[in-house]
């Protein structure tokens, strides 16, 4: 649908979700095209990130359009107590479609209910990543070959994870088996095991991860967010709960993957980057085709 917001990931329909993936597919083939001539799009970034503002800048570049923005709130008009709605109204007029990012969680609902171009959440706090979901499917789908049937392992901070959160929603049209591996005190949230409960889908929760993986078809290794700890201390407590080592995938799965949204702090060994089952740095590059086909998409270009 043209011109549409994309805040959470259950914005898209299952048949939405499979043209952004052969989009994407054709972006991949052909990078460099002239959709975007002429518009330019706002990256709106009030917390930090490096793939999914660079993979979007370069998306746009790589599709002749231009971006404006901000990286940093503190160089906006935001650090003299402007608002969001007024940030936004004001960022909508210069526009033709606006991708924020936002430590609190909904504010990029709030931000599409007062825009008059489209609103894409690059992450609002510990609640949505639809943008990482959507190159998480295309990169399952691109080494499972299907979406169908899988077992899907989630390991790490599954409570303020918010790629984990949009993955879950995005992955139960598909039948998985979810595995849930993480601390006591980052356990994934009740709301997202009563949502896989009423979709009659199942789901296992592990505080250890040694051999458990075996069957997994993907790995998803997730930083510990030490930006959503309240308390120093528990951060302290949990930071190493998990760190995923070459020799702990001698029995895994030939077709297995090893995926991560990035940054990685210490969760995944560097001894596993050259393990042909590492896939994260594909990942992050699938995050260009995969925002060329969104952008795209909502904009009615293809
Ligand atoms: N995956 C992801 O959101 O990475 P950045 O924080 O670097 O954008």
């Amino acid at each position: 649908m043209k011109n549409k917001h994309l805040i959470s990931i259950t914005d898209f329909t299952r048949d939405e979700v499979f043209k952004i993936l052969e989009l994407a597919a054709e972006f991949e083939k052909n990078p460099s095209q002239n959709l975007l001539n002429g518009k330019v799009i706002a990256t709106l970034f009030f917390e930090p990130s490096t793939r999914t503002r660079l993979s979007f800048e370069s998306a746009i570049s790589r599709l002749g359009g231009k971006y404006i923005g901000f990286t940093d709130a503190s160089s906006s008009s935001v650090s003299k107590g402007e608002s969001i709605k007024d940030t936004i109204m004001t960022v909508a007029n210069y526009s033709d479609m606006i991708i924020m990012r936002h430590p609190v969680e909904g504010s990029a609902r709030w931000a599409s209910e007062v825009s008059r171009v489209p609103v894409i959440n690059a992450g609002d706090g510990a609640n949505q990543h639809p943008t990482q979901t959507l190159l998480d499917l295309y990169t399952i789908k691109q080494t499972q070959g299907t979406l169908e049937n899988l077992n899907l392992f989630f390991v790490g901070d599954l409570k303020y994870g918010r790629t984990v959160h949009s993955l879950i929603q995005a992955m139960s049209m598909f039948n998985t088996t979810f595995h849930f591996i993480s601390p006591l005190e980052l356990q994934i949230p009740k709301e997202y095991k009563l949502y896989l409960d009423k979709l009659g889908l199942k789901y296992y929760e592990y505080r250890d991860f040694s051999e458990i993986a075996n069957d997994a078809d993907i790995i998803y290794m997730t930083r510990i967010q030490r930006e959503r700890f309240s308390d120093p201390m528990e951060y302290e407590k949990t930071k190493n709960s998990y760190v995923l080592k070459n020799s702990m995938l001698n029995n895994t799965r030939p077709n297995m993957k090893v995926l991560h949204p990035l940054p990685r702090v210490n969760e995944i060994h560097t001894d596993v980057d050259t393990n042909e089952k590492a896939y994260y740095f594909t990942q992050a590059l699938n995050g260009v085709y995969t925002r060329q086909a969104i952008m795209t998409y909502i904009l009615g270009l293809k």
